[in-house]
């Protein structure tokens, strides 16, 4: 029986992770959380073959002669608003914790993902973006800049320690997962909408509105990297996004709405007088994923419609809290 470790487990992608890894395979998981950005989740920690361990990753060792097969590193800080309070000790954070789990995979010989992020195109991406072009500098030093590099360096550290290392890794760049008890307070859109237009309050869109983004439904992002880690592909990057998903952030609010029958107001703000200066706006950001679908025959179901009704349907189990 294969033993995962998933570090972030508790969180929002790690919780479907769990259940999608206990559902399909009969392979043990190991989660370590501080649960710093989530709860514990009864029907996970209950599973007889689940074991929790509640720690920060700063304080965490894998118990001597443990090993493990495949290491699913999640846990990060992670939100346009979270990321705010870790200014300046991000990409410590981010770094270190990475070359944890790369020395314990070349360790264990274990296959290990690390969560990259779509930031590495820039903040203006409008075309479909490959993993091969430039990654682009914002010349603005802000929160969000810290958090996009010090994932860059995360890949440039697999890169180059698996040079000179058994290691196998996988480095996943996702564009805005969405989904069901995806916690409100890291500050993505879906949610954040969703909790003002429930409330009737005015739903805040940063800018004038008009910057598109690309949604991927939770099931088909699991989907996608639960093949790629299954798969005998490594030491390589990968886009995980529905291209066909684009909408504005203004559209996005207005569909939102009209689906809750809201009275909210549609109110247009600086970010910066919500956050201060150093809360960072993305822009556009779609990706082409002709890679993954070409190495593990990745075909998303959810499309932008389907997502938003079920965001209204579900809107209790969107508006999780932690
Ligand atoms: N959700 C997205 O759209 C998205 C986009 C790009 C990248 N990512 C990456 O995917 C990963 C998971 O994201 P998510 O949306 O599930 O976030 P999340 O905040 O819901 O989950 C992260 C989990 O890690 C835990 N954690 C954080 N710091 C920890 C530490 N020091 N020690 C132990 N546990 C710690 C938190 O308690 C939480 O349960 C992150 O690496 C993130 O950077 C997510």
């Amino acid at each position: 029986m294969k033993k995962v470790l998933i570090t972030g487990g508790m969180g929002f992608i790690g919780k479907f992770l769990t259940r999608k890894i206990l559902r399909d395979t009969d392979y043990q998981i190991i989660i370590v959380d501080s649960l710093v950005a989530s709860v514990e989740k009864d029907e996970i920690i209950s599973h007889d073959r689940v074991t929790f361990i509640q720690s920060d990753l700063d304080h965490w060792q894998p118990p001597v002669g443990e090993l493990y097969d495949q290491i699913y590193h999640l846990a990060s800080p992670v939100g346009p608003v979270r990321v705010l309070k870790f200014a300046g000790r991000m990409s410590g954070i981010i770094v270190s914790h990475l070359e944890k789990m790369a020395n314990i995979a070349i360790a264990t010989k274990a296959k290990l993902m690390f969560m990259s992020t779509s930031e590495l195109y820039g903040f203006h991406a409008l075309e479909p973006t490959k993993e091969d072009v430039d990654k682009i500098v914002s010349p603005k030093i802000t929160v969000r800049l810290e958090y996009a590099m010090a994932k860059l360096m995360g890949e440039i550290l697999l890169h180059n320690l698996a040079i000179s290392n058994d290691l196998s890794y996988l480095c996943i760049r996702p564009f805005n997962i969405v989904g069901p008890e995806q916690n409100h307070k890291g500050g993505f859109v879906i949610p954040r909408f969703l909790q003002l237009a429930s409330k009737n309050e005015a739903i805040t869109v940063y800018g004038d509105g008009k910057m598109k983004r690309t949604f991927t439904h939770i099931d088909d992002f699991i989907e996608g990297i639960f093949l790629l880690m299954e798969s005998e592909y490594k030491n390589d990057i990968y886009n995980v996004g529905t291209p066909d998903n684009v909408i504005s952030i203004l559209d996005l609010a207005q569909k939102i709405k009209a689906a809750m029958n809201s009275q909210s107001k549609i109110n247009l703000v600086d970010p910066k007088t919500l956050y201060g200066d150093a809360f960072e706006e993305a822009y556009d950001k779609i990706p082409n994923v002709d890679k993954l679908v070409a190495a593990v025959g990745w075909k998303p179901k959810w499309l932008m419609e389907d997502i938003i009704k079920q965001t209204v349907e579900l809107e209790k189990d969107y508006l999780f809290d932690s």
